[in-house]
């Protein structure tokens, strides 16, 4: 039973669909899932507490101070505590105050303090849910990957026709269900992946360095995670939060501190993801103090850094997997599969910067696998979350 023992919160927040949420509710309770159920002022004028609070087995939160009692209801707590906090219905209101991070109330400072997987059922007249910017409140909270349950289409309580009513419980239930259902394909597997730039120092202040953001090495390291490895994350400097317990996230700066982490790592592991964009070259002569402008030409010798990938290859045992990546500007397929052999790959993940969207610092990537069986697949473009999960669905043929 994937549910059983979860623990989800339910967010009910103001809209005639709340009286829904009390059959999902019951739900989540008969799969074994204990429910703690937070309600906005708006919800309590559409049910009662006393409904939520009978079938969560629970008292239900509707502030963060509980006035009778003088207890202080923590969102951190609450955030912490849940395994997926699912808002349902979700109104406009609520959906433009979580994507922007207005936090006037205990279900939305719990939002911002969660770090569970996230989903919100709109439900709303059909004119609010189509306009502009719900539209775009919506749009930020699926990039923030959050699950949204897209509203159905039919008869809204304004007895107007159109997309706006919250998807059936049982829906909702599924969706939450399927959540905890990704199989565990790699359990009591660990990886190791490189991820993000590297910064090579010129002098104290300054370094050679490139656009990559992290985004695709940190979507791969928690698809791995969420399918029950246990993921060492060599990444470089980014700015992208990194949420799952099964990644132990080792930061570096330059490709010798990468190097040196995953040369002493990759003897542990069953495998190795290559997705750093390793700076090919460092300063020779790094400078100790800042350099000084002169108003004269400056000259860097650089030299070569060590390949990791490579280095890896060499050491790689029958048991290890490699996975590398390249990023092509011309001759694509051609320079991949060089790589592939040159460092001793299992299989290589291709990029071309003549696709839109594909590349550095995009939401979305468009990639080509080629593997050591000369086995060429192409895939659409998509967000980089759902590229890992293809990466990875094509890691599980080839680990051993
Ligand atoms: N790579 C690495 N260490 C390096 C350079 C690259 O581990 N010093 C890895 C990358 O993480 C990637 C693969 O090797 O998985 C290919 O990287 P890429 O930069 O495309 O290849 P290079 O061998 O550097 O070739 P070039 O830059 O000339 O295209």
């Amino acid at each position: 039973m994937p549910l059983n023992e979860r623990h989800i919160l339910v967010g009910i927040t103001g809209g005639i669909a709340a009286y829904k949420t009390a059959s999902l509710v019951r739900l989540l309770v008969k799969a074994g899932a204990e429910v703690k159920v937070i309600m906005t002022e708006t919800a309590q004028n559409f049910v009662t507490p006393l409904t939520f609070s009978v079938l969560s087995k629970n008292p239900v939160f509707t502030t963060s101070h509980q006035r009778d009692t003088g207890k202080w209801n923590s969102h951190v707590e609450l955030g912490q505590w849940a395994d997926l906090f699912v808002i349902a219905p979700a109104s406009a209101n609520t959906l433009a105050k979580a994507a922007t991070g207005i936090a006037d109330n205990l279900l939305l400072t719990t939002y911002l303090s969660a770090k569970c997987p996230i989903a919100f059922a709109p439900a709303m007249d059909l004119d609010m849910y189509a306009h502009e910017t719900t539209q775009k409140n919506l749009a930020t909270l699926k990039k923030r990957g959050h699950l949204i349950l897209e509203p159905t289409s039919g008869e809204l309580a304004s007895g107007l026709s159109g997309t706006g009513r919250m998807q059936e419980p049982e829906d909702i239930f599924d969706a939450i269900t399927k959540v905890f259902q990704k199989k565990k394909s790699f359990s009591k597997k660990s990886f190791l992946i490189t991820s993000g730039p590297t910064y090579e120092a010129i002098d104290p202040v300054r370094f050679i360095g490139n656009h990559s953001s992290g985004k695709m090495g940190i979507a791969l390291a928690e698809e791995l995670a969420q399918r029950g490895a246990s993921v060492f994350l060599i990444t470089g400097p980014t700015h992208q939060p990194i949420n799952h317990p099964a990644i132990k996230r080792i930061d570096v700066l330059s490709a010798d501190e990468m190097y040196a982490e995953a040369i002493k790592l990759f003897p542990k592991v069953n495998g190795a993801i290559m997705a750093a964009a390793v700076a090919d070259y460092k300063v020779k002569h790094k400078a100790k103090t800042k350099l000084k402008r002169t108003g004269d030409e400056l000259t860097l010798t650089l030299i070569p850094n060590q390949d990791i990938a490579a280095a890896l290859g060499k050491q790689k045992k029958e048991h290890q997997v490699i996975v590398g990546f390249a990023l092509e500007t011309n001759d694509e397929e051609n320079h991949a599969t060089k790589k592939l052999i040159a460092k001793n790959l299992d299989f290589i993940v291709l990029n071309s910067l003549k696709d839109k969207g594909a590349g550095f610092g995009t939401d979305t990537n468009k990639i080509t696998i080629i593997d050591r069986k000369n086995n060429i697949r192409k895939f659409e473009l998509k967000e980089k979350s759902k590229v890992a999960q293809d990466i990875i669905d094509y890691l599980e043929n080839w680990i051993k």
